[in-house]
């Protein structure tokens, strides 16, 4: 696979699910982000296609910080940035996109995946032939909420001042306090949210306590957490649903959900998919869910509780 010459571009970008804007930043993957990236359907590695990639050289305090958590044997992983490319699994002979600089781990069809295809049709027959875009039946009811979130975050405007009322002060004391980082120290450690939302708090807690953070979320808020905090070489941003962690399991130092799980058709199952993903020795899971009273207040929600 070849790696195309480095462009950059302000379009917007519309998806049928939602509308998001893409503005004059550009969006990229790290490529070290890959060394924890498998595919979600078999476990298989992935080979990484770049259509569009960028140099990026970090910080040398950042590249410290990246060292220290895993080294970096090719200083590729984390000078080449791809903002157009495909994650391909040999295994099933599925390709993921990446598209806007994030890799797009959905196993069923969606519109990004689509414009994705079209966009880059000449490079997909001409490298990728004999692959196909992921096919599954989404789980019951993922798709709404995927609109619903996606028309939610994309519409928020990061002002950098507050997080609904909270400051990002508040906000970084509160996770330091559910996560009980008074006792447990995370620098250096790798760690992972599920249903990162607009990204405010990983980009706050990977900069104040210098771990390195994957932002994994259902729906369009990637982009948006991209365009606010893409330029944090401590932070990664994944689509992917919990039903389908792109991950191999016992990956994460520590992995935390906050106001996800019971968004999903089982907070069940939810919960035993991303119970797999920290580490067996000293791994953390944190997940926060709404009350029985609270979750009933919800259509899918009481569907939910019935299926279980
Ligand atoms: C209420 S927001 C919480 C966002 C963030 N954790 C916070 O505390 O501000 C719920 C987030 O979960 C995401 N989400 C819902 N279902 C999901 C799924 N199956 N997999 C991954 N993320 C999901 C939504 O897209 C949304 O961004
Ligand atoms: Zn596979």
């Amino acid at each position: 696979m070849q790696k195309l010459k480095y462009i950059t571009t302000s379009a917007a970008v519309a998806f049928t699910e939602v509308r998001v804007k893409r503005l004059n930043r550009i969006q990229i993957m790290r490529r070290r982000l890959l060394q924890w990236l498998v595919c979600p359907l078999c476990h298989h590695a992935l080979t990484l296609g770049i259509i569009v990639s960028k140099q990026q050289l970090p910080a040398e305090e950042d590249y410290q910080i990246l060292e220290a958590i895993a080294p970096i044997e090719d200083p590729a992983q984390v000078e080449i940035d791809i903002i157009s490319g495909v994650l391909a699994c040999d295994a099933c002979r599925i390709y993921y996109p990446i598209y806007n600089g994030i890799p797009r781990m959905l196993v069923y069809p969606t519109r990004v995946a689509q414009l994705h295809a079209q966009e880059n049709r000449t490079w997909l027959t001409t490298h990728l032939a004999g692959f196909d875009l992921p096919q599954r039946i989404p789980p019951p009811g993922e798709q709404e909420v995927l609109r619903n979130f996606s028309t939610e975050w994309v519409g928020y405007r990061w002002t950098g001042a507050s997080y609904w009322s909270l400051t990002p002060d508040m906000v970084l004391r509160c996770k330091r306090y559910e996560l009980g980082l008074y006792r447990r120290n995370i620098k250096h450690r790798l760690v992972l949210e599920v249903g990162i939302g607009i990204g405010g708090t990983a980009d706050a807690l990977s900069r104040a306590e210098s771990c390195e953070l994957v932002g994994m979320d259902l729906g369009y808020a990637v982009d948006q957490a991209q365009y606010y905090f893409g330029q944090n070489p401590l932070l990664h941003l994944v689509q992917a649903s919990v039903f389908a962690p792109p991950f191999r399991p016992g990956s994460f130092d520590v992995v935390y959900s906050h106001g996800v799980l019971h968004h999903t058709y089982s907070t069940r199952a939810a919960f035993t998919q991303i119970a797999r993903l920290p580490k067996q020795a000293n791994g953390m899971l944190y997940v926060w869910v709404y009350s029985h009273d609270q979750e009933q207040a919800t259509p899918l929600r009481r569907v939910g509780n019935w299926a279980e």
